[in-house]
């Protein structure tokens, strides 16, 4: 259900973002409920071209601006030339939200080494990345914000080491980020979903019921939750957050 903002109540106006694997899940509704505070924003994708079309014309039909990127965040160049294209496209690119990745699980001596590879470029190379490239852009008041997970902190399972790894790395990643940005007034943070209804982790999925049972809410988040998360992050409410992990995990780390 798409966010609809209090009337005049645009946070984001003459805004640009730029939103990494937002043609589903998290960063579609990401991108949305971004775009609704008066963002323009930028959407990448690496493979559903189509369904990241159908998240930028909803945006579009609700009076908002939107333009998607075809770059796989596995490839450090397209990463970096879509953030140019975005700050390019949009006149500006004041709002960096690195979202694309994800997790494969499984005993870390049986995961394929290509498998155990993509994580790391997706999950810690391509928010490097573009951070990097973002840097070119940001002016002060700028947001960096990359979605983490829970799990860096909690991984109540087996199997799930290397993608903890990758979550934790960029929580580190966040605090030395925001000692060398401060200065330049840009902040960086980190939301850490805990279990969240998607492609990737349906509520309906295999592991779902043992996941509400970790839980102190016993129910998976909806993208939208997690989207109003980092639109606080991303607004002029949080210029004092920087250097934060942000848990919003249903209890999942209580
Ligand atoms: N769902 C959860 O329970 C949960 C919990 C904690 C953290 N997270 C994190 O939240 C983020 C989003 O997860 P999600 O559940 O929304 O995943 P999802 O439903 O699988 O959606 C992933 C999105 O990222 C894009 N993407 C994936 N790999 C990409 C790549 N190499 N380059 C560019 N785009 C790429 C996908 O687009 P294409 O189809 O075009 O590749 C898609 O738009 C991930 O970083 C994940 O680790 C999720």
């Amino acid at each position: 259900m798409p966010y609809t903002p209090a009337a005049g109540r645009t946070p984001l106006k003459n805004k640009g973002a730029l939103v990494t694997g937002g043609s589903r899940g998290i960063g579609a509704a990401i991108a949305e409920r971004l775009a609704a505070d008066g963002a323009a924003v930028a959407l990448t994708y690496a493979r559903s071209k189509d369904a990241a079309e159908e998240v930028a014309d909803g945006i579009r039909r609700r009076g908002g601006h939107a333009q998607t990127i075809r770059a796989d965040s596995a490839d450090p160049a397209a990463i970096s030339a879509a953030v140019d294209e975005a700050a390019e496209n949009l006149g500006r690119l004041d709002v960096l939200v690195n979202n694309a990745g994800g997790g494969v699980f499984g005993p870390v001596d049986e995961l394929p080494q290509e498998t155990v590879d993509t994580m790391i470029d997706v999950n810690i190379r391509g928010v490097l990345t573009a951070i990097r490239a973002a840097l070119r852009h940001l002016p002060p008041g700028g947001r960096v914000i990359t979605i983490g997970s829970v799990n860096a902190d909690r991984v109540p399972f087996p199997g799930g080491s290397v993608y903890a790894m990758t979550k934790a790395a960029v929580a580190g990643l966040t605090r030395g980020l925001a000692r060398e940005l401060g200065p330049r007034g840009i902040t960086v943070n980190n939301v850490q979903p805990g279990p969240t209804d998607t492609e990737a982790n349906p509520a309906d999925g295999p592991m779902a019921d043992s996941m509400r049972g970790w839980m102190a809410l016993g129910r998976f988040a909806a993208p939208d939750e997690i989207a109003a998360l980092t639109a606080y992050l991303a607004g002029p409410e949080s210029a004092f957050v920087t250097g934060a992990s942000l848990t919003i995990d249903g209890g999942f780390a209580a």
